[in-house]
Parts: structure tokens; C-alpha cells; sequence
């Protein structure tokens, strides 16, 4: 077994931080001088074909190890890390009674750890910043981790709480309960964040957070990546308590599931037609990303006519956990490399369809690859459907998105 690979945590060495003398360079070779080009979030992306940029600038990055350096300004995934603890069982035990569960399996999850894992599947430089403690569980969640290339440079230890942990009972009638354990994930953060780790969230491409850490942290990271003007995504998966009008005031994109929105606006979500945002918008957020489960997905800018995504559709849907998760990740990777809102939401779709047709969160979350992949086996199929029409100018029109890879074209079809 591999030797536990966690940082010492920077909340116990005070001395070694160095909150006036930015570092020039990370431990890892990022240059966190580096100015970089921010995406622009408050500028519309016409959806012209003119605009959109061609697949192939998801290029595929042949090397297995993410290239950690200034020109790709990371993801940073600030957020929780759990062992998940499945056990599955016929019934629920009555008061007193010991039961035997079928099976049971422990996995890395949380949404802060699988957001991280699954920026690095799909190839894209990923740090994590968060709390374990040096126990089993931390052990299994940062292997699964720095398997999957996130670095964990910023994966902080504490000593007095355990490890965050989840245990989710699955009944043989399709019903799950949760029981979590915040642990680590929410308690003892220092009351200022160390200034190491606000440095990495400044130095970010995209900062990317969510509800299962307390606001306090959030809050701190938000404020610190919008003084540097570095894109807050904010998915409102996690605590189910008001969101704090000081965190909505840092946040770029809000990204709620129709339950969560629901909540937020006391409005129905159940169609499409019902979704509202207008409360969003009124608390401060421009940009709602609103996930609808086998709806799909809609992107709403204030004072603009919602982007709509329907989904990809998977031929077997075996379990939708992490869907959220891999969809929110999904779309900041495209954002942070440079791809138009439309874009970003067929990368985030095709990436979500793929992780409905495999069980669990992290493992089923797809590479690069699968998603480009699938991408492609979708203008094939219009390229059939064209033929079966006799529609030779469709045909050619689809022959040259084929050659550049057009993905805005394979939206339209
Ligand atoms: N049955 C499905 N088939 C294909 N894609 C799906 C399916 N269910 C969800 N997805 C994709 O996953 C995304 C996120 O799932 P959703 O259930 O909305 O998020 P959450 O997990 O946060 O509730 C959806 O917007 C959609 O693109
Ligand atoms: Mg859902």
C-alpha cells in the first residue's frame, strides 16, 4: 500500500506562511505570477456558428499527467471530501435489531472531491483544496484523488475531527437514506484561511465551489477569487440553508438542480416552462445554471433568452449520482479553456450522459476522450439522418462541421 501522500496542513505552520511574499512558484511548477486570461463571464456569447469554436480545440492531451503549468490557469475545486459508505439491504433495521446488509462498499466522494476528480478526468489541471484527517477514510480519498492526477497540494489535515463521511443506505424498493458526517468538512477551518491556499484560488482559471463546507470558507475563497478576477462557479448542491447574500454577491455563475432552485425561489420547477430565475437575478446573480435531471440543462443570463440543453440521451441510465457534479465540473473545464457558454453545455451534456450509464460518482465519470467521443458519434448520426433524407446540401453543410468539428453545428442538429 502506498504511504499517505497528505500535505501537512498549513493550519498548523503558521510560521510557514507568508501572507505579504507571494511565492513565485508552486511546489509543482505553476507559475502563480503568471497574469492569465481570464474567461470574460459578464460578456453574452452570441450563438452564431461565426463564434463558435471548433471541437477540435477540446484537444485531447496525449500525456497522462495534466500539464500543471501558466498557460493553464487551473480549476480550483474548493470544497468537501467523504467516504461514502454504501450499504445495501432489503429493509431498514427496527429499533434494537442488528441486520445483515447484502453488500457493502466504501468509495471517495463528497462534491467537492468527485467536482475535483472529474475536472482531472477529463484533463484539465485540477487542484483540491480541502480537509481530511490522516485516518482511513482521508487515506481512501486522497488515493482516489492523486490516482486520478488532482493535486492535492492544498488537501489540509486536521487532527481533533475524523474524516467526512457519508453512510448511504440503499433499499432493495429503490429508497436510499443518508446519514453525514461533516466532520473535516465542517469543522475546524481556520477563521482565516491561510494564505497559501487563498493564493492558489487568485492564481485560478475558475474557481469552483459548493455547500457541503461552511459559508464562512466559502465566502472567504469567493471574495479572494473575485478580488483577483478570477470566475466564481457556485454549485447549490449541499446544506440546505439560505445562501448568504455576501457569497451570492461573489459568485459569477450559480448552478442549482431544479430541487435546489426550487428552494431558493419557492417557485415549482417541474417543467422547464415553470423554471424562474428572476430571484436569482434579484439576489445578486447573473448567471444560473439550472440542471433539470432528464430535462437537461438551461443556462440563464439576465436579460437574455435562456441557452437550452437537452440532454444526451444514454441508451442504459444504470445510476444518475455525481450527474450534477460531473455536469457543474464539466462546464468549467470548457469555460476555463476558453469554450463559448453553448459549447460548454453540449461538453457538460455529453460528460453527464456518460456518467448516468455507470454506477457510483467518481468511477463513473467519463475521460476526455469518451466525452470527444460521443461528441463525434453525434454528428455520424446526423450524417445518417441527412443521407436518409436526401438532403445533399445538409450533407455537405455537415461534411465541413465534420471537418472542423464544429460543435455549435452538432447543437443545431
Ligand atoms: N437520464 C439521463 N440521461 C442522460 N443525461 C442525464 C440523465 N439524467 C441526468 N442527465 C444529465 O446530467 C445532468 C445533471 O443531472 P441532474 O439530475 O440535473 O443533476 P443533480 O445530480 O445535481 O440532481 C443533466 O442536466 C443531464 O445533462
Ligand atoms: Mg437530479
Amino acid at each position: 500500500m502506498r504511504a499517505m501522500t497528505l500535505s501537512p496542513s498549513n493550519h498548523f505552520h503558521p510560521k510557514s506562511q507568508t501572507n505579504n511574499s507571494p511565492r513565485k512558484q508552486s511546489p509543482n511548477g505553476i507559475n502563480l505570477n503568471t497574469m492569465h486570461p481570464k474567461p470574460n463571464f459578464n460578456q453574452s456569447n452570441p450563438i452564431t456558428t461565426k463564434n463558435i469554436a471548433p471541437l477540435t480545440s477540446f484537444a485531447l492531451n496525449s500525456s497522462k499527467t495534466q500539464n500543471f503549468n501558466s498557460a493553464n490557469p487551473p480549476l480550483v475545486v474548493v470544497g468537501s471530501a467523504n467516504a461514502d459508505i454504501y450499504v445495501e439491504i432489503d429493509r431498514l433495521p427496527r429499533e434494537g435489531e442488528t441486520i445483515s446488509a447484502k453488500t457493502g462498499q466504501t468509495l471517495a466522494g463528497g462534491k467537492g472531491a468527485n467536482q475535483a476528480a472529474c475536472g482531472s478526468k477529463l484533463a484539465y489541471p485540477t487542484y483540491f483544496v480541502g480537509q481530511v484527517r490522516e485516518d482511513a477514510h482521508g487515506k481512501l480519498i486522497s488515493e482516489a484523488l492523486e490516482k486520478g492526477g488532482v493535486n492535492l497540494d492544498h488537501l489540509n489535515t486536521v487532527a481533533s475531527v475524523p474524516t467526512g463521511h457519508a453512510v448511504v443506505i440503499l433499499q432493495s424498493d429503490g429508497q436510499n437514506s443518508i446519514i453525514i458526517v461533516g466532520g473535516a468538512n465542517m469543522s475546524c477551518w481556520p477563521e482565516t484561511l491561510s494564505d497559501l491556499d487563498l493564493e492558489v484560488v487568485r492564481n485560478a482559471g475558475i474557481v469552483l465551489l459548493q455547500r457541503e463546507i461552511p459559508d464562512s470558507v466559502n465566502i472567504q475563497v469567493a471574495k479572494a477569487a473575485r478580488n483577483a478576477g478570477v470566475p466564481v462557479i457556485l454549485d447549490a448542491g449541499g446544506i440546505d440553508a439560505a445562501l448568504p447574500g455576501d457569497l451570492l454577491s461573489y459568485v459569477d455563475i450559480l448552478s442549482p438542480n431544479e430541487t435546489e432552485l426550487g428552494r431558493l425561489t419557492g417557485m415549482p420547477t417541474d417543467t422547464f416552462e415553470q423554471i424562474t430565475v428572476a430571484k436569482c437575478h434579484k439576489m445578486g446573480v447573473k448567471q444560473v445554471l439550472v440542471k433539470l435531471g432528464g430535462q437537461g440543462s438551461a443556462l440563464f443570463i439576465e436579460g437574455q433568452e435562456p441557452m437550452r440543453q437537452p440532454i444526451i440521451s444514454a441508451p442504459k441510465v444504470i445510476d444518475t449520482t455525481g450527474a450534477g457534479d460531473t455536469f457543474t465540473a464539466a462546464f468549467a473545464v470548457a469555460l476555463v479553456e476558453g469554450k463559448s457558454k453553448k459549447e460548454g453545455l453540449k461538453f457538460a451534456a455529453a460528460a453527464a450522459s456518460l456518467c448516468v450509464q455507470v454506477k457510483g460518482a467518481i468511477s463513473s465519470m467519463p475521460d476526455r476522450k469518451s466525452v470527444l467521443d460521443l461528441l463525434l458519434s453525434l454528428i455520424k448520426t446526423s450524417g445518417e439522418r441527412y443521407i436518409a433524407r436526401r438532403r445533399p446540401s445538409l450533407l455537405c453543410a455537415l461534411i465541413t462541421t465534420v471537418k472542423t468539428f464544429d460543435i455549435g453545428d452538432v447543437a443545431s442538429t
